[in-house]
């Protein structure tokens, strides 16, 4: 049996990583400036990782979800406490993609209402309420283009508001900063006037981190660094270190219905020591202090480089835009100097290293990056 070809692939077989290295079949070693797309939060093959996946699958894989499972709960307390949504509730799925589905109909529920606002460049995921809110027509299937979503520009408010007007808004939803979109993160000013246009108006405002969240932008959520609340959060990929994740977080004022949403896999015991071991390590290694001081680095050193026509972001996830298309510049920092990097559309390099990247991993990438330059 072949493979469904739908990913393009670099000529690379990884197979081993540890901490912000991975390594060919071939023992060549890489700097891993992306992650594996954003997923990798604590590094590769932690060692308290390692060691919490590997006891709980020893001692329960699985067990399904019409028992108790304390894990889920001192999972859900410490990721309260730490992004200071203690009063919120979490529902546990197993990616991004289930988070922002549930997240929408959980909202539908709710108000009763059907239409969704969305933004120009948006990535949500590809199931079928995710890839319909996901601005590009190139992934949306004829079932799934079912009338549900207008997109506006990102920053646009009166937008917004007239169309909130209409009466039949369920929700909006946003990227705490937009990652496939090209790291473009919305204004303090927006996200506060989308906040209370929202508030006014029964309207839920769903703040999609699962890129952006996690400690990447340097807050636990991307969208704190504008003072908001939402009154949905999802996350996923760095929350699991590689462990398929999907997490809703979910404001009180969301009461709970025995059925409404349901999932065989979300919250079980293997994916629960696993995000309890990354939240553990981010805890423990003040995580969020190494992604503001390397990130700030990178910003810098980067923004410092001619050709280079801007650089954006916050924290560990940073854009770097050029004037033309990139793909001789990524493809020679893989293949000549080994480092890996992300992209968003032809002109941009993104960079989504796991979290604990060391300064001299990032001053490393520095000198190689030049150098292709
Ligand atoms: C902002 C954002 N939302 C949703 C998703 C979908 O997540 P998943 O691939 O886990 O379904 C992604 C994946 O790249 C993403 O970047």
């Amino acid at each position: 049996m072949n493979l469904y070809d739908v990913y393009p692939l670099f000529d690379v077989n990884i197979v081993k990583g540890k901490g912000c290295r991975v390594w060919d079949d071939k023992g060549a070693e890489y700097i891993d400036l992306y992650g594996g797309h954003a997923v990798i939060s604590i590094g590769h093959a932690h060692p308290r990782y390692v060691k919490a996946i590997s006891e709980q699958v020893a001692t329960l894989g699985f067990y399904s979800n019409s028992v108790i499972n304390t894990l889920q709960q001192r999972v859900a307390e410490k990721l309260g406490r730490m992004s200071g949504y203690e009063d919120y509730s979490l529902f546990f799925i197993n990616s991004g993609a289930e988070a922002n589905e549930n997240a929408l109909k959980l909202s539908s529920f709710k108000n009763g209402k059907k239409r969704v606002i969305a933004f120009r460049k948006a990535f949500h995921g590809r199931t079928s309420l995710a890839v319909e809110v996901t601005d590009n027509p190139k992934i949306i299937a004829p079932i799934n283009a079912n009338g549900h979503t207008t997109y506006l520009e990102l920053g646009d408010i009166d937008g917004v508001r007239e169309e909130i007007a209409k009466g039949d808004v369920t929700a909006v939803i946003i990227e705490g900063i937009q990652g496939v979109g090209g790291i473009r993160i919305p204004t303090v000013e927006f996200l506060q006037q989308l906040q209370q246009l929202c508030n006014e108006t029964g309207t839920t405002l769903i703040l999609d981190e699962i890129q952006s969240g996690c400690g990447r932008s340097g807050r636990f959520f991307a969208h704190q660094w504008a003072g908001i609340t939402p009154d949905m959060i999802t996350q996923a990929k760095g929350i699991g270190n590689g462990f398929p994740i999907g997490m809703l977080l979910i404001s009180p004022k969301f009461q709970p219905v025995y059925g409404e949403l349901g999932t065989t896999f979300g919250g079980n015991h293997l994916a629960c020591a696993a995000a309890g071991a990354v939240l553990d390590v981010m805890e423990d290694e003040n995580l969020l202090d190494n992604v503001n001081r390397v990130g700030k680095y990178l910003m810098e050193e980067l923004s410092g480089i001619e050709c280079i026509k801007e650089v954006r972001g916050r924290g560990l996830m940073i854009g770097i835009e050029f004037d033309r298309p990139i793909k001789e510049i990524r493809h020679r920092l893989l293949f000549e100097e080994h480092v890996f990097t992300g992209v968003s559309g032809t002109n941009v390099i993104r960079l989504l290293p796991p979290l604990t990247l060391p300064m001299n991993d990032a001053e490393e990438f520095v000198r190689r990056f030049k150098k292709v330059l």
